[in-house]
């Protein structure tokens, strides 16, 4: 069985735009950049908040609450105050569908 579950079309995540959804309970935010689509945790490895609530620019995603900023391509940590990276998930576009498998819990 394919570890790739349906997320979101890709007209709704329009290039330079991020939004979140909920894949087996999780909170999981897309994003599409230049350099492709990309899923990660949607809560921030501070504090608990969302960051499909802060901004993207180019690949980088930063928190709304205390602006710490995070590389959605491999989920590392690029601005205080978080120090643990974001964890990130495979994603797959099959025609308009984004699919994504989700990666393992963080500890
Ligand atoms: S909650 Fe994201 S930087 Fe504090």
């Amino acid at each position: 069985m394919s570890p790739f579950e349906a997320a979101l079309k890709l007209a709704e995540v329009p290039p330079g735009s991020m939004r979140a959804c909920v894949i087996g309970g999780r909170e999981i935010l897309i994003c599409h950049t230049r350099e492709g689509v990309f899923a990660l945790d949607n809560i921030c490895t501070h504090a608990h908040a969302r960051l499909c609530e802060g901004r993207l620019r180019a690949t980088r995603l930063v928190c709304p609450l205390h602006g710490a900023s995070f590389d959605v391509r491999d989920g590392r940590v690029l601005g205080p105050p978080a120090e643990l990276p974001l964890p990130t998930h495979a994603v797959r576009v099959i025609g308009d569908a984004i699919e994504v498998a989700l990666g393992p819990l963080p500890p």
